[in-house]
């Protein structure tokens, strides 16, 4: 499973790069609002985390008919040839993805819940899925379960005719990125099912990393170490 983060933070983006395990950025309306973000800045900023990263940066659209959304996704595609599309799985956003896809555009498709959004995501060429588990979770049903129910769907049929197109005109495989992930718990489960990529906001990361006998157990060499120094 790769890692990729979860923000849109540039000092996040840069820490987390500098560990040399990140693999990609997701972003969203939200998380741009999160740090006071600017519309007039925003390409400018898609930019900026497209030069932290070399893996793909996922920029939202916010148009929500396929000829708005297929506009803006041309537009972001610009910026950086690491920029991918993110569409929301509504039935415009899967006409504006066959688009962008057969242009060679790749789509993130988002706020996906359930299996048949994301055999649609794929079946209309969407280079990535981003089931969205903590949201369920918030419902109380059960987001891991649905994870894996579409993990374990995709992985049911050869989709290599329906994605994005690629330079040498074959088309790429989807990939399902967890989302929507509250803890490492929810980061080992995805990696346990079987999901292709896991994005993680900053703090869950750093979870991800930490662990309290890992802190004890380096605590117990470092102070028998200065016994070893002293003797
Ligand atoms: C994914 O790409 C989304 O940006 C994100 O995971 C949403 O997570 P949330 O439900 O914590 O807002």
């Amino acid at each position: 499973m790769k890692f990729f983060v979860d923000t849109a933070n540039l000092d996040e983006i840069k820490e987390a790069a500098s560990w040399g395990a990140l693999a990609g950025v997701t972003t969203n309306p939200t998380l741009y609002a999160r740090i006071g973000g600017k519309l007039s800045d925003f390409h400018h900023h898609i930019q900026r985390i497209c030069e932290l990263v070399a893996g793909p940066v996922s920029a939202e659209s916010t148009a929500s008919d396929r000829d708005g959304i297929i506009r803006e996704g041309r537009e972001l595609a610009k910026l950086a040839s690491n920029v991918v599309v993110k569409v929301p799985t509504t039935i415009e956003g899967l006409a504006a993805t066959r688009t962008l896809a057969n242009e060679g555009i790749p789509v993130n498709m988002t706020l996906c819940f359930t299996v048949p959004q994301a055999i649609l995501a794929a079946r209309s060429g969407a280079r990535y899925v981003s089931p969205f588990v903590g949201r369920f979770d918030d419902i109380s049903e059960h987001g891991v379960a649905q994870l894996e129910d579409i993990v374990t769907a995709l992985g049911n049929y050869d989709l290599s005719e329906s994605g994005c197109l690629r330079a040498d005109g074959k088309r790429e495989h989807i990939e399902v990125i967890a989302a929507s992930l509250r803890s490492a718990a929810h980061v080992a489960q995805a990696a346990l099912l079987g999901a292709d990529i896991a994005t993680v906001p900053f703090a869950v990361l750093k979870k991800c990393v930490e662990h309290p006998l890992t802190t004890a157990g380096l605590e117990a060499f470092n102070k028998d170490w200065e016994k070893v120094k002293n003797a």
